[in-house]
């Protein structure tokens, strides 16, 4: 496969992989999330709903017990008691022994003037005939204010019973301090941020809210109808968001508004929405780096079969190549041996005749003896080339023994002694001392490596050198050969067929073409490996590499 190929292989891996484990992922945050949010917007709503309930409740009570507390006092007492300002005055210091609710008392008759008051304003003559709450007070019998200024001038709420008497209608008001009124409202309040607090129908704030102002959008939408129970709103009100709760009273037409700010609300939701991000964002890191990772693993495990792949092939071809030639080989020497026997039988025979009388007498002797001594030459040489192919043939099975590399080697160079010297040729040796002996075939590698140096020696013609280095391949851990020339060096495409049987490029009769071939099916079947390497202009080096142990 390409490189190209791969480099698609790798992507397609990693998108569906990231494709499979991502979006389930995802799709899971996103469902949890918002299954979570959904779940958790009411579970607050319901919250505040029932906070509104119950406080409504509360300020309903108490409501209704400072009715019935001023009612008793009013059905408790003769009018005549009432009358009497100092009466009245201990009435009220009694009652705020236990509670400070009611700040003042007043009796009121008929026309609206102020029988007897005790309190700390000057309300003694104070008129009321044409006050609302006056009017109202005396069609309903019992009335609650709304939080007015009067003649204070100072904003209060008063509560107001009838009481009838010897045929006359007679009022006994109060004033409810106004502070304890705001705080109970605002008691309990939700969070840091939240608050509460009532408006009237007209939208006017009842009790002091706890954060200053109030905009009345917030409230105004709750205004228009009568609803029972609570009612949340979610509201908007400049950058932030918040839950606005109301609720009607029962016995006062007032609203009771309850506003909780979210960010307090929510923290947990966005504490979740934050651990949900981590823990998906780490999940989708970790994901990705992974499927890298494996995707990248997966590449170059599939290179490295790819190139296994081709040197496989490569090496299927020259077998192949190698099987071919051994049974061509074997057909073309028995073919062509036995011709040669009988023409080097004849030639002797020819010879044998030279030597007779007559035919020494001959003219043409001279050129019958050279024709005979041609005609044996060229048989000797047809002769070895046959021999060497039978040899390939019918390879032999190697016989292994122990044996120090080093030792063949320098044996085998010694052969070429002469040949070095006289070409002016110089034999540098890089032998490693401590080599391990190895299980081989010892006249094999010789024949290998004979033909390596004679290589060398055709190669650099005269004047060079040829390095021979021996040591442990670091990678393989196998035995390695390395043999060197600074000869003319190979171009690509002699590179590309130096296996090929009988490629040369010697002159017809130096070289048959065999030596590298019979060289690699002889190293192949040691188990070992034979590659090179050659730059034009510098020179060749062959590496042979053999394994330590007995190959099998
Ligand atoms: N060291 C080398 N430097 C340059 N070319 C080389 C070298 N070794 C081999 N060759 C090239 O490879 C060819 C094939 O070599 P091979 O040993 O197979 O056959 P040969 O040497 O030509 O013939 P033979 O070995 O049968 O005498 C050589 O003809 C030569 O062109
Ligand atoms: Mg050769």
């Amino acid at each position: 496969m390409s490189v190209f190929g791969l480099k698609d292989l790798g992507t397609k891996i990693a998108i569906t992989a990231l494709g499979f484990s991502l979006i389930p992922l995802i799709a899971l945050g996103v469902t949890m999330y918002s299954m979570f949010s959904s779940t958790y917007h009411s579970k607050v709503q319901a919250n505040i709903a029932t906070l509104a309930e119950n406080k409504r409740q509360g300020i309903d009570l108490f409501l209704r017990e400072q009715v019935s507390q001023l009612r008793t006092l009013a059905y408790s007492h003769t009018i005549e008691d009432l009358s009497s300002p100092e009466t009245l005055e201990n009435i009220l210091t009694t009652m705020q022994l236990s509670s400070k609710t009611f700040i003042d008392l007043g009796l009121i008759n008929e026309e609206g003037v102020h029988v007897s008051y005790s309190g700390p304003y000057n309300l003694s003559q104070a008129n009321y005939k044409n006050e609302t709450w006056f009017n109202q007070v005396m069609v309903r019998k019992i009335y609650v204010s709304d939080v007015f200024e009067g003649f204070r001038g100072f904003p209060h709420m008063i509560i107001a019973v009838t009481k009838q008497e010897k045929g006359r209608v007679w009022i006994l008001r109060a004033t409810i301090d106004s502070d304890i009124f705001d705080s109970l409202v605002r008691w309990l309040q939700l969070g840091d941020l939240g608050d509460a607090y009532l408006v009237n129908r007209a939208g006017e704030l009842q009790t002091r809210p706890r954060f200053g102002n109030k905009s009345r959008e917030i409230y105004a939408s709750f205004l228009g109808g009568n609803f029972s129970g609570a009612k949340i709103k979610e509201f908007e009100d400049g950058n932030k968001k918040i839950f606005v709760g109301g609720i009607w009273l029962e016995e006062k037409d007032w609203l009771l508004v309850i506003e909780e700010d979210m960010r307090g609300e929510l923290k947990p939701l966005f504490k979740t929405q934050a651990a949900t991000w981590g823990v998906m964002g780490s999940g989708v890191a970790i994901i990705i780096i992974g499927t890298l990772m494996i995707t990248r693993m997966i590449v170059s495990q599939q290179e490295r079969t790819s190139r296994q792949q081709a040197q496989l092939n490569e090496e299927l071809i020259q077998s192949s190549k190698m099987a071919a030639l051994g049974k061509l080989a074997a057909g073309v020497a028995h073919e062509v041996n036995n011709p040669l026997a009988v023409i080097r039988e004849k030639a002797g025979w020819m010879r044998d005749l030279l030597e007779e009388e007559d035919v020494k007498a001959s003219p043409n002797f001279q050129e019958f003896e050279d024709a005979v001594n041609k005609i044996e030459q060229h048989v000797e040489r047809a002769g070895n080339v046959v021999h060497r192919m039978l040899g390939f043939a019918r390879r032999m099975e190697p016989v292994c023994n122990d044996l120090f590399i080093n030792d063949v080697i320098k044996q085998t160079a010694a052969f070429l002694d002469n040949e070095v010297k006289f070409r002016n040729i110089e034999m540098v040796w890089k032998l490693a001392p401590d080599l391990p002996t190895i299980q081989s075939d010892a006249s094999q590698i010789q024949q290998v490596i004979l033909n390596l140096f004679n290589n060398a020696i055709d190669a650099i013609g005269r004047n060079g050198h040829i390095t021979v280095t021996t040591g442990v391949d670091a990678a393989s851990k196998m035995l390695s050969i390395v043999i060197r020339d600074d000869g003319p060096g190979m171009d690509k495409e002699v590179q590309g067929r130096i296996f090929d049987p009988f490629f040369t490029t010697k002159k017809v009769g130096e070289g048959t073409g065999l030596g590298l071939s019979i060289s690699y099916s002889i190293i192949s079947k040691l188990g070992g490996s034979i590659r090179f390497e050659s730059e034009v202009g510098k020179g060749t080096e062959f590496t042979i590499l053999l394994p330590v142990k007995h190959h099998e």
